[in-house]
């Protein structure tokens, strides 16, 4: 489940009390490596995911990072030349040795059933924070950026490729069996821009990783690809595709590839409201989904006021329909 390590547990909260600062918990491999255990103990899921944010890229490359509470996360700002020089030409990986051992002793502690899974975030997404220094709705000042000066753009996406392909890599390296990328800004870009900021980056770091680990999984993720669909259904850089509640699968499943695996798509709201609405959330996944290939997963990461006893229902009714359908729950 998207987010699935996080405040919604009490025993996340209790750990987080004790760390310190967000920044400090992830880079903690003892206690990150808790923290991505907990919700598998509690409720077997069939995947755990690194406990890690997509910002610890910028921030080894030099980024000064923040995480305020209440408030989500501060970057030092890069929005020229100048200021991307500055930065690592190159990835530090040794600045994410902490990573990479919470992936090695997550890898031991997990059952071997249990898929363990790596991440980073894509780069336009990434980009947007680190030109904004912060969340912006519609990511409007990366935008306009995108606009101005479309060689830094390039610049800087480009940067974020090779820093992201790297990365990734040394994931798998470290215990990851499959890696998903984040483009949770992929809704505001225009179609002339979804190729060349969000399509062709991601393409570019799956074909990386996976020319230098043909065995590696990637899972992509576009957040708002609504008006996205059929570039991204035909041209899925990834082996599976994750999407978000806007999407009715009903609708669109049947325009894919067929061997497309899917992912997502209920909404993180119908979870927290319970009831019928959390019902009829879950039988429209399920019918749409029925005779493809499909994990079953929220369309975006799980809040914080999540009741846990609809997380469990939700996952009685899923696996019982699983088995119904003779997948793997
Ligand atoms: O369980 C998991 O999914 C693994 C952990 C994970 C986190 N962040 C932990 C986290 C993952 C995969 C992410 C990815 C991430 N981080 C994304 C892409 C996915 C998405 O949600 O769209 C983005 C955009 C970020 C950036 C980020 N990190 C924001 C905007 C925030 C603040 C959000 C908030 O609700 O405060 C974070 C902080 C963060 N990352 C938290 C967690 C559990 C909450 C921090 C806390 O405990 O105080």
């Amino acid at each position: 489940m998207m987010r699935q390590a996080g405040r919604y547990l009490p025993e996340y909260r209790e750990l987080r009390a004790k760390a310190g600062s967000f920044l400090d918990l992830c880079y903690n491999p003892e206690l990150a490596t808790e923290v991505t255990l907990q919700p598998i103990r509690r409720f077997g899921f069939d995947a755990a995911i690194m406990f890690s944010d997509i910002l610890v890229v910028p921030h080894a490359l030099g980024c000064d990072v923040s995480f305020q509470e209440g408030e989500g996360p501060r970057l030092s700002q890069t929005t020229s030349m100048e200021a991307l020089d500055r930065l690592a030409p190159t990835i530090p990986l040794e600045r994410l040795a902490p990573v990479f051992e919470v992936l090695q002793r997550v890898r031991e502690g997990l059952p071997a059933e249990t898929a363990l899974l790596g991440f980073c975030g894509a780069p336009w997404t990434v980009a947007s924070y680190m030109i904004a220094g912060k969340g912006t709705p519609d990511q409007a000042p990366a935008r306009t950026l995108a606009y101005r000066d479309p060689a830094f753009m390039a610049a800087l996406i480009d940067r974020l490729v090779e820093a992201s392909t790297t990365y990734l890599i040394r994931q798998i390296d470290s215990g990851a069996d499959a890696v998903q990328i984040f483009e949770s800004f992929g809704a505001a870009l225009p179609p002339a821009l979804f190729g060349p900021l969000s399509l062709d980056p991601i393409s570019r770091i799956v074909a990386g990783v996976k020319a230098a680990r043909p065995q590696a999984r990637v899972i992509v993720f576009v957040r708002g690809s609504g008006g996205h669909m059929t570039q991204l259904g035909w041209n899925c850089p990834g082996d599976a595709l994750g999407l978000d509640w806007t999407v009715d699968l009903a609708h669109v499943l049947p325009t894919f590839p067929e061997h497309l695996p899917t992912q997502g798509n209920l909404d993180p709201l119908a979870l927290i409201a319970g009831g019928d609405a959390l019902e009829r959330g879950i039988d429209a996944v399920l019918d749409a989904v029925e005779g493809r290939p499909h994990i079953f997963n929220l369309g975006h990461g799980i809040l914080p006021e999540t009741p846990i006893v609809h997380v469990e229902h939700m996952l009685r009714r899923v696996r019982g329909a699983a088995s119904r359908y003779g997948a793997k729950s």
